[in-house]
Formats: C-alpha cells, sequence, structure tokens
C-alpha cells in the first residue's frame, strides 16, 4: 500500500505546509511530534500576516472602518468556531491562550463557587498536567479531595471504577478526549452519560482530539470542552473554551479589566454578558484570524480518508517499530489516535531523540506532561512519535530506520 492508498492526496496537503519541505542536519524534515505542535498552513500564516499588514486595529471599540472590521473578523471567528464544534450558541465561545487556559478558567471560575470540605473533582490516570494541576490547586484552596479514575496497563480506562467512583460529592469530572503521551481515545460520551446521570457536569480536554476528529459537543453532552489552536494548525497563543451558556452564565469572571464589564464605578461593578465577561482585555486578534483560517482548512479536509490514512500510518508505525528488535510499544489502547509512544532497551529516550534528530526526525522524549502515567507504568520516560494527516509511509520508514541506527550505535 503506498502512503496515499487511503484515498487522501497527502502530497497536495503537504504544498501547503512550507516547512514541510525544510531540512534539518541537512536531512530532509521528518516531523513527527504533532501531538506537541502542528505545523501551519500557508493559508493560516497568510490569514495571520493580512490581519497585521492590511486589518491591524483594536476591537469592540473603534468606531471606524478598521475597528468595525477587526470587530466582524473576530466575532466572525467565533460564530466559526461554534459551528466547528457544533456548540449551540456563539456566545457559548470563549478565545483563550489554549487548553491550559481553559481548565484554568474553569477550575477557578467554578471551581472556587462550587466546591468546599468534602467535595470531589474527578480526573483520570492519563491526564496532560494541564488537567490536573489547576483541579489540584483549586481543591487545595476550597479543602476538596482530586479523585482519580483508574487505567490499565494498555491505557484504557477501568469504566466499572468510573462508575463507582461517581458519587453525591463528585462536583466536576474533567478527563481528555484523547490522551496525549498513550493516544487512547477515551469514551466521553458515556463517561459524559454516567456524570449527567448523578447530576455532576463534565469537562472534556479537546487538545488532542480537535486536530484528528469532527468535534461535536453536543453529540458527547458535555458542559465544558477546550481546544488549543496551535496543534489544529493554527496559531500559537490561542484556543477555544467551549461552555454551555447556562453553566458559563452562572459562573464569575476569571480575570478583571477592560472589556468584560458593563459598568464600573469605584463601588461597584458589573459585568458583561457571556462571551465578554471571560474575555478581559485585548485579546490574541491576530491568533484568531489564524484559528480562523485553520477551522476553515479543517472543515474543508475529507475526514473519511484522513481517519483511513491517520489509521493507516498508525497501523504500520506500530507494526514496523515492533519489528525492530529492544522496542516496547507503551499505549496499546484497542482505540487509538496515531499517537505512537515506545522504549527502547537499555537506551534512554533523551538519546534516542537526540540521534533520531541527527536523522532529520523530529520526535518527543520524556514524560510528555503526564508524569503519572509514566509513574503508573514505571518508566521514566517514553519516545513519542505523533502523527498528522500530512505524514507518510516514508515518514513512518524514516523514523524506523533512525530508531535502528540508534541500536546500532547504542544498543
Ligand atoms: C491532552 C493535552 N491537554 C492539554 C495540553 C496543554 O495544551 P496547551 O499547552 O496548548 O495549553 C496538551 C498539550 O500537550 C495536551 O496534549
Amino acid at each position: 500500500m503506498t502512503a496515499t492508498a487511503t484515498g487522501l492526496d497527502v502530497e497536495r496537503l503537504r504544498a501547503d505546509f512550507p516547512i514541510l519541505s525544510t531540512t534539518a542536519h541537512g536531512k530532509p524534515l521528518v516531523y513527527v511530534d504533532n501531538a506537541a505542535t502542528s505545523q501551519k498552513p500557508r493559508q493560516v500564516i497568510e490569514a495571520t500576516d493580512r490581519y497585521y499588514a492590511q486589518g491591524n486595529a483594536n476591537i469592540h471599540r473603534g468606531v471606524y472602518q478598521l475597528s468595525e472590521r477587526a470587530t466582524a473578523m473576530y466575532e466572525g471567528v467565533r460564530e466559526k468556531a461554534a459551528r466547528f464544534l457544533n456548540a449551540k450558541e456563539a456566545r457559548e465561545i470563549i478565545f483563550v491562550r489554549g487548553t491550559t487556559e481553559a481548565i484554568n478558567l474553569v477550575a477557578s471560575s467554578y471551581g472556587r463557587a462550587n466546591l468546599g470540605p468534602g467535595d470531589e473533582v474527578l480526573v483520570t490516570a492519563m491526564e496532560h498536567h494541564s488537567n490536573i494541576v489547576p483541579w489540584q490547586m483549586i481543591c487545595e484552596e476550597r479543602g476538596a479531595t482530586l479523585r482519580v479514575i483508574p487505567m490499565n496497563r494498555q491505557g484504557e480506562l477501568l469504566m466499572d471504577e468510573a462508575a463507582k467512583l461517581i458519587t453525591a460529592k463528585t462536583k466536576l469530572i474533567a478527563l481528555a478526549h484523547i490522551s496525549n503521551s498513550l493516544g487512547t481515545i477515551n469514551p466521553v460520551r458515556e463517561i459524559t452519560a454516567l456524570a449527567h446521570a448523578r447530576g455532576v457536569p463534565v469537562l472534556i480536554d479537546g487538545a488532542q482530539a480537535a486536530p484528528h476528529m469532527p468535534v461535536d459537543v453536543q453529540a458527547i453532552g458535555c458542559d465544558f470542552y477546550t481546544v488549543s489552536g496551535h496543534k489544529m494548525f493554527g496559531p500559537t497563543g490561542i484556543g477555544l473554551l467551549y461552555g454551555r451558556a447556562e453553566r458559563l452564565e452562572a459562573m464569575a469572571p476569571y480575570q478583571g479589566g477592560g472589556d468584560m464589564i458593563r459598568h464600573v464605578t469605584f463601588e461597584k461593578t458589573t459585568y458583561a454578558p457571556i462571551p465578554a465577561k471571560f474575555e478581559a482585555g485585548t485579546p490574541n486578534i491576530a491568533g484568531v484570524a489564524g484559528l480562523g483560517a485553520a477551522i476553515d482548512y479543517l472543515a474543508a479536509l475529507p475526514w473519511d480518508a484522513v481517519a483511513a490514512h491517520e489509521h493507516d500510518l498508525l497501523r504500520y508505525a506500530t507494526e514496523q517499530l515492533c519489528d525492530v528488535p529492544g522496542v516496547t510499544l507503551i499505549g496499546t489502547a484497542r482505540r487509538k489516535a496515531s499517537v505512537v509512544s515506545f522504549t527502547l532497551d537499555g537506551v534512554h529516550p533523551h538519546d534516542v531523540g537526540t540521534i533520531v534528530d541527527q536523522e532529520g526526525v523530529a520526535v518527543r522524549t520524556g514524560h510528555h506532561c503526564t508524569q503519572p502515567v509514566m509513574d503508573f507504568l514505571g518508566i521514566p520516560a517514553t519516545t513519542r512519535a505523533s502523527f498528522a494527516f500530512y505524514n507518510t509511509r516514508a515518514d513512518v520508514d524514516a523514523l524506523v530506520a533512525a530508531v535502528r541506527k540508534v541500536r546500532e550505535v547504542l544498543g
């Protein structure tokens, strides 16, 4: 099977990404660190450039044409983002810096108002630190307890345990749609249904899902959903928090400042309605312009072919890596995104990363901001290759050849 046998015209798509034709250490760049951040198509780069070259003005303030245009662009992208996530209304979309800020916003605002001694927040054993630490901080502040849904060694959540852990004490469940270090696709609909049957709201960390699949927050039924623009082919420093309107309306502002107020006096301030209530200060307007272009780009992709292609890359990479003596796969859930974590006997992942880099192959090594996953599995770190739709079987071949070279040098 060739790289395009799954029906996706990968070469045409690759041509949109200027960085994919560059080199590293004099070799063609093989970029397989997409779970850390994705590359950007020229449509995104041009949209950001165009905003600064022709459209730069502050939003919501000026009565002049340039400012009105910037405001229309900004609010237009909010509507686009609502369609992208299938939110009911555009006011359910808050622009944030990324998933980390989105989770901190909910932890601070919802957590401070709803958590007290004896209450519990439930996360899972495979969360990224950004879906652990904000909850730990607010639990500590409010005297609440952080509880953890366990997983098995394949990296699948133990659903029976999840059902037992959701009790009258549970005030919120926060879990990843897709694990960044293991690739597991979690049963977010089932967990949301379980939680809602007990009146517990659910936040889904969608940082790793949005680049791999169409997301439908109404079908999932969740209360909050977060995405990072930079992981879905958009700019850094911009992301989305989706929140059901009634949840967001009931929450206090996260930050105070300009643009989030209705009326200010020294005695008392009243706040703007959502979404403005959660967008204090001048936002990342250029980032919003770029994110809008990324959403357009994703919306135009043939998703059935993308899914088939990424699945083919996952299967091919899994088979090829397993053929290398000493390789152990980490994360073997039945439902997985195109993320392949592995260890190599007797070689520290940092050494793997450094040697494969010499071959032009960019992988991530370390704990991937999931130290509890590493502790659970009893390993210090892994090497992780994470594929996007623009990767090819040739990229997998280059990765595997580079890993074989590591064995020759250090094995
Ligand atoms: C599952 C998951 N959640 C959250 C984050 C944090 O995202 P950001 O750094 O864009 O805020 C990441 C980043 O790697 C992630 O993979």
